[in-house]
């Protein structure tokens, strides 16, 4: 940038802070120990997909195989280079003045087959290099120790619809505390299984691709679950009292709103819920599926000619094993969806669906301010979504470890972002002082803009913007970036606020 361009930059920060005064966000200080972050994943940013003896994973095999799967063909091949620019990440994250940074090991970095019979020295020198330098910058790395970029070997033997996954995730976890727990006290074993068990196994358009709306869901939730658990065990018993940390499982959802007050619409958004959240926090939270996904998938399979239930049936020592497995409730969000009745229970019965089997329908109200349509600026129906994770699952402490937004052009000026994270922060600050919800941090997904699956680099979530063209894959911040900044500094969303 020239220095007329930065001067001008600069009044346009300014100008964004004036706007965020103005506007009515909660005047609170956020509580001294209020965590905030920023996170990023291996695959979408590290590139060096096959450096230093790192093996082939999932997506790598995804999309060199079917590039045709991804916007414009683009792959995380290079992406924003961070394996070898991580450096200046770390000066990036020392700029915005964040507490914690959330980032994810590659398993086939550490373990190049997946398995632990051969340990990658480079890549676990890589990530050490990276854990000490945050520290060394007072940054408490949140690492999560899978974030979608499975193994190959593992997505041929059918990837998360089998069981065996459970035990390869745990050996792959132990290695993770042994080799990293002296400096890693933060841990999430798994991200987003929702999202990985919707969109890569039953409608297919992500990695592995597999299109299985009757079964998908189920196999890949049954398989997450009882692999998280898996980890969640090892840390407990054969880490925690030496290395004093924390684990947990990062779980997604959107809020569902009634889309009518009609009875069969409440009750609609609240199956809804259990669908998407439920599956996966439940059997962690409570104890075994939900009631409702019980019952009606059970009912359907059924009517539908199935001798048994598309959903695995959990036997009571699995139950007992998964119940209880969190240190904290670990929530990504991005919107809000309006939910309504569509069939009842004994209705269209014909092709088994994950769809069908929850009976409603989605849709948004088109005044709620959006950009990419799958993140939409509704901070109440956040705020709601807190409440009725807390009322759920026996009031945790809730850390949010993904809110964002999206646009296309990577614009500098991004004043939507600042709007967006501005009032969900100030949903956070409602929830603490008047739900009286204990939420622990925020973390801004993402730190730079970076491969967004398959929608490759057409979609931009960073508060970083990264010239994709440059070959040093120039980082510029954005008014996001300085605005954020400041929020932390003055751990406040105004001029001044209230303690
Ligand atoms: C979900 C995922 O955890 C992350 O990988 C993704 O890029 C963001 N949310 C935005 O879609």
């Amino acid at each position: 940038m020239s220095s007329k361009d930065l001067k001008m930059f600069r009044v346009i920060v300014l100008l964004s802070f004036l706007v965020i005064r103005a506007s009515s966000l909660n005047n609170h200080s956020f509580p001294n120990n209020f965590m905030f972050g920023v996170a990023t994943a291996s695959y979408q940013i590290e590139g060096g997909w096959d450096a230093d003896g790192k093996g082939e994973n999932m997506w790598d095999w995804w999309t060199h195989t079917f590039p045709e799967k991804i916007s414009n063909r683009y792959s995380g091949d290079v992406t924003c280079d961070s394996y070898h620019l991580w450096r200046d990440d770390v000066e990036m994250l020392k700029h915005l003045g964040v507490n914690h940074y959330r980032l994810s090991i590659s398993w086939s970095r550490v373990l190049p087959e997946g398995t632990t019979n051969y340990v990658n020295q480079k890549g676990v020198e890589y990530y050490r290099n990276l854990f000490q330098a945050l520290l060394d910058n007072g940054i408490t790395p949140l690492v999560t120790i899978y974030h979608w970029d499975l193994p190959q070997p593992f997505n041929e033997l059918g990837g998360w619809m089998n069981p065996l996954i459970v035990d390869y995730l745990g050996d792959y976890a132990r290695v993770c505390f042994q080799l990293f727990g002296d400096l890693v006290k933060n841990w999430i074993t798994i991200n987003e299984p929702q999202t990985t068990c919707l969109q890569g196994y039953t409608q297919g358009y992500k990695a592995p691709g597999y299109a299985n709306e009757g079964e998908g869901i189920y196999l890949c939730a049954y398989t997450h679950v009882l692999a998280h658990a898996r980890a969640y065990h090892i840390y407990d018993e054969e880490f925690r009292a030496l290395q004093n940390g924390t684990i947990s499982i990062v779980l997604d959802s959107s809020w569902s709103e009634p889309a009518s007050d009609s009875d069969k619409d409440l009750e609609a958004a609240e199956t809804q819920m259990e669908f998407i959240l439920g599956l996966y926090a439940n059997p962690i939270y409570n104890g075994n599926w939900p009631r409702v996904v019980i019952d009606r998938v059970g009912t359907r399979s059924l009517l539908e000619g199935y001798s048994k239930s598309r959903l695995p049936e959990f036997t009571q020592e699995q139950i007992d094993y998964v119940k209880g497995t969190y240190d904290f409730f670990a929530l990504n969000t991005y919107a809000t969806n309006l939910i309504y009745h569509q069939i009842d229970v004994n209705q269209s019965i014909g092709k088994a669906s994950y769809f069908l089997d929850s009976g409603t329908g989605s849709k948004t109200d088109p005044s709620w301010k959006t950009v990419v349509g799958w993140v939409n600026d509704v901070p109440w129906g956040f705020r709601k979504l807190l409440n009725w994770v807390s009322e759920h699952y026996k009031r945790p402490d809730i850390f949010i470890t993904e809110n964002g937004w999206s646009d296309y052009t990577g614009e500098l000026n991004d004043q939507d972002r600042i709007e967006y994270i501005g009032n969900y922060l100030s949903a956070i600050l409602d929830a603490i002082y008047e739900d009286g919800i204990n939420i622990l941090g925020y973390t801004v997904w993402t730190l730079m803009d970076n491969f967004e699956w398959q929608v490759g680099y057409s979609q931009k979530m960073g508060l970083y913007y990264v010239d994709f063209d440059s070959p040093n894959r120039t980082r510029t911040p954005k008014a996001s970036a300085e605005w954020f900044a400041g929020v932390i500094r003055g751990r406040c969303l105004l001029d001044q606020c209230e303690n």
